[in-house]
């Protein structure tokens, strides 16, 4: 029997404009997905007889990556991620099955994060017709803080590049790790608001958006900036100017019609607790997050504005065999 655990992500800064080359910050959170593999005479998955092109992801790394061809294996897949809310949960599960296969099929081999980056990042790619960035899985994968650009990053680490020729044009990315201060005493508290966040759509909708309207190139340019002053603060420590910085990023998000008024409620209900508030994600529905020394209250604020709360740490340890 293995097991292996991968995290989810939470977008500090960054989202859509990533899309156009800028930078986007990520960083892993404590909730993520679990995967166990045991030994059976049959193939299961969550207590169901396993049928391959249900699974594009898990079929994609038990033949073409490990070309698995063992005993049967019951697979049960535990999440502590709210699903299509922008946590990254079906990365995560990318992740935390290659290692468990990788364990499995090579139990001397060493877990190799930026090797499992690259595996998740084509099953994801294999599984979404062609597209796919690698934020979720290099973040879950890597674990702590990831900045992902179409250039390097100054004051962080390069870690590996990918590229993806796409239905559009081929796309080129830079994966690079920051190292957060240790003495970083704040959380991260995530707020659901129960509504799906269709990323697709609402990418389109922001190339939508800047075609009619060219002056909103300039909430992208800003956003930019935001986030080059986040990450300029998240290294130093000073969260203040990290919070001040996510508050700024949630105004052009929603100058860039991305909010809703479901996440904008959860915005201000946590606002009187919070060094600041922002969507994160693709929005139109998913998840806001709050960086915050008051975590239960911003939980409660949360829970009374309708909201589902899930409080972690600022940059988790990345994928990992458990057992
Ligand atoms: O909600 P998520 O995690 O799928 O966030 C998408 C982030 C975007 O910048 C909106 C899209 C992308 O491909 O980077």
């Amino acid at each position: 029997m293995v097991r292996a655990f991968a995290p989810g992500k939470c977008i500090l800064f960054g989202e859509h404009a990533v899309v156009y080359g800028h930078p986007a910050v990520a960083v892993a959170i404590d909730s993520g997905v679990e995967v166990e593999l045991t030994e059976s005479d049959s193939w299961t998955i969550e207590g169901m007889s396993f049928e391959a092109h249900r699974h594009p992801h898990i079929s994609h790394i038990l033949n073409d990556v490990f070309g698995y061809d063992g005993v049967p294996l019951r697979m049960e897949i535990s999440s502590g991620l709210f699903s299509a809310a922008g946590l990254g949960s079906s990365a995560a599960l990318s992740n935390a099955m290659s290692a468990a296969v990788q364990r499995l099929t090579h139990p001397d081999d060493e877990i190799d994060s930026v090797q499992l980056a690259r595996i998740g990042h084509a099953a994801e790619v294999k599984a979404q017709a062609g597209r796919a960035s690698p934020t979720d899985t290099a973040t879950s994968a890597l674990g702590g803080c990831v900045v992902v650009s179409g250039d390097i990053v100054e004051g962080a680490e390069h870690v590996f590049d990918a590229s993806l020729v796409t239905p559009e044009g081929e796309r080129k990315w830079s994966i690079c790790k920051v190292n957060l201060p240790p003495e970083i005493d704040a959380w991260l508290v995530l707020g659901f608001t129960g509504i799906g966040s269709p990323t697709g759509e609402m990418v389109a909708g922001v190339a939508r958006l800047l075609e009619r309207d060219p002056s909103k190139h300039a909430d992208m340019e800003a956003i930019a900036r935001i986030t080059q002053a986040g990450l300029t603060a998240l290294g130093a420590g000073n969260l203040e100017a990290v919070g001040m910085a996510m508050d700024a990023c949630h105004v052009r998000l929603q100058s860039l019609e991305v909010s809703s008024p479901e996440l904008d409620a959860l915005v201000e209900a946590v606002r009187p607790h919070s060094l600041g508030a922002k969507l994160t994600g693709a929005g139109g529905g998913g998840c806001m997050v709050a960086l915050t020394d008051e975590p239960q209250r911003v939980a409660e604020a949360i829970e009374v504005a309708g909201g589902t709360p899930l409080i972690s740490r600022l940059g988790a340890e990345g994928v990992r065999i458990l057992a």
